[in-house]
């Protein structure tokens, strides 16, 4: 199977996690924007989204899906998303779409997480995909510095790309994540840093694994 019939997959699955009269978060990225083609067929039963960017939320208007603002809801029911890297531990890196920081509150006043990623991201060690993290412009350059001396790695900011909060976003190579949670507190104390994307602490509940063959591997 090629990996956008993977991901088309994956979207038709992970519907059958949603039940009548959900309120639903929305992930971001390639993954999820067939999830969200999969998501018109049921759009009657849901109440509405909470999506985590402008892109997913264009999608979602373009499709007549309902979208509210976060500052609407207190809970989602259950929030769909993928990410870049995802270990045993279920330890995901995420902002490879540069929409972090709103996939990091989304998923922290969810119900339950489901993370859909094919095969290709499962790996034993995270760290092969840089970390990213979203920064005020402010900060730059002196955070580079600061992310060095911190956690080491190698910073580069990720050039032409602003964030939907306007922020720049910087992605961290060749970091030593034995300890991912620690290093998920140290950068979270950088003043100028918004948000880390390492998820070590809310993690998914469910996470659906697309394999080549088309069978759909569960872990929670
Ligand atoms: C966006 C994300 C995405 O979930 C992650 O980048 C995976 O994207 P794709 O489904 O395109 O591989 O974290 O910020």
């Amino acid at each position: 199977m090629k990996e956008n019939e993977i991901k088309k997959r994956l979207g038709m699955e992970v519907i059958k996690y949603i039940k009548p009269n959900s309120i639903i978060g929305i992930g971001s990225g390639s993954t999820v924007s067939y999830f969200i083609k999969e998501l018109v067929k049921i759009k009657h039963y849901i109440i509405s989204t909470v999506s985590s960017s402008y892109k997913s939320s264009y999608q979602l208007n373009q499709l007549n899906i309902p979208v509210v603002d976060i500052s609407l809801v207190e809970n989602i029911d259950i929030y769909i998303d993928s990410a870049d890297e995802i270990d045993n531990n279920m330890f995901m890196i995420k902002g490879g779409g540069a929409a972090l920081t709103n996939e990091k509150i989304i998923s922290s006043i969810s119900r339950k997480f489901v993370c859909i990623v094919s095969n290709n991201k499962l790996v034993k060690k995270l760290g092969y995909f840089p970390v990213p993290v979203e920064i005020i412009p402010f900060s730059y350059p002196l955070i580079i510095n600061k992310i060095k001396k911190c956690v080491g790695g190698i910073p580069i900011l990720r050039s032409n790309v602003i964030t939907d909060h306007n922020n720049l976003i910087v992605d961290i190579y060749e970091l030593d994540l034995s300890n991912a949670k620690l290093i998920e507190n140290k950068l979270n104390s950088i003043p100028g840093i918004v948000t880390v994307g390492l998820f070590t602490q809310r993690i998914a509940d469910v996470v659906l694994v697309g394999n080549y063959d088309g069978s759909i591997t569960r872990f929670s």
